[in-house]
């Protein structure tokens, strides 16, 4: 029997297509790097002017109490420093496509710790409503990608001085086996039209970069859902218009 040569070329399309995607998806992986390095130095150029002041507030000022004050902001500041060198070198070299036992509310907050600049520059509060939750099992990377993605996106949903709760829990369904993390926003919504359409590679409402550069490419959720679902996890949004949007993700417990 012979194979029609539409089929064949149906199969090459979706060959193709797979490369195309693996491809973009390692190129967003590392427009993320890019952008966290970006973070970094501008983050580490506050912190150094900050020390720099007290240094110099505590050499002129030589009673003991402005002393100390410029010690303890010294000393608060290079913790800073070092925390955040601590994540953005674990980002860089944790990317080794391997699933591991991790703990999500560790990721969680290296996540809202990378992003703080951003969600302070638009008065954005951040809230955690976090619940003792097992290990699940997962790649700290992709996962960092993903979380980074739903926070942007509800960032750029949320009116300046908004609020986004980020929670995480067991999953309700299924508690022992399941965790679920959720980003909820109350900025503009989805409007039920646009729904179905929100998982589609290069599917954008955005006319374009924002004042940071980032969105409007259409590929924050389809990428999230891609990972989520390599994961053996699930993906959900629910939305309304002016009400806000929560994104869920769900990841397995690690065994
Ligand atoms: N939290 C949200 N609130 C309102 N709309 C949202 C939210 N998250 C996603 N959307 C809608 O879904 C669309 C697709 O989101 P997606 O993250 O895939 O792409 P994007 O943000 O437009 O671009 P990028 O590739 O840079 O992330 C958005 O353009 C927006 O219309
Ligand atoms: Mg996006």
């Amino acid at each position: 029997m012979k194979t029609d040569p539409k089929d064949l070329q149906i199969a090459e399309l979706q060959r193709k297509n797979k490369q195309l995607e693996s491809a973009l998806e390692s190129l967003q992986s590392l427009a993320t790097l890019g952008e966290l390095s970006g973070v970094t130095a501008h983050e580490f150029n506050n912190i150094l002017t900050l020390t720099i002041n007290y240094a110099r507030m505590g050499l002129r000022r030589t009673d003991n109490e402005t002393r100390e004050k410029a010690f303890n902001k010294i000393l608060e500041a290079s913790n800073r420093a070092a925390k955040i060198v601590a994540v953005s070198l674990g980002l860089a070299r944790n990317r080794k496509p391997g699933r591991e036992p991790l703990d999500i509310t560790a990721l969680v907050e290296d996540v809202l710790l990378l992003l703080e600049k951003e969600m302070t520059k638009f008065r954005i509060r951040i809230e955690r409503k976090f619940e003792p939750t097992p290990k699940v099992l997962a790649n700290g990377n992709q996962i960092q990608q993903v979380l980074i993605n739903l926070l942007v996106n509800a960032r750029q949903a949320s009116p300046n001085g908004g609020r986004i709760v980020v929670k995480i829990r067991p999953y309700a369904e299924d508690p022992q086996n399941n965790v679920e993390i959720v980003v909820r926003d109350f900025g503009t919504g989805i409007p039920k039209e646009t729904l179905p359409h929100i998982f589609d590679m290069f599917y954008t409402t955005k006319s374009g970069p924002d004042a940071t550069g980032k969105g409007g490419s259409g590929l924050g959720l389809s990428l999230c859902k891609k990972i989520v679902e390599e994961h053996k996890g699930k993906i959900r949004v629910e939305s309304a218009d002016n009400v806000g949007t929560s994104i869920s993700i769900r990841l397995p417990v690690a065994r």
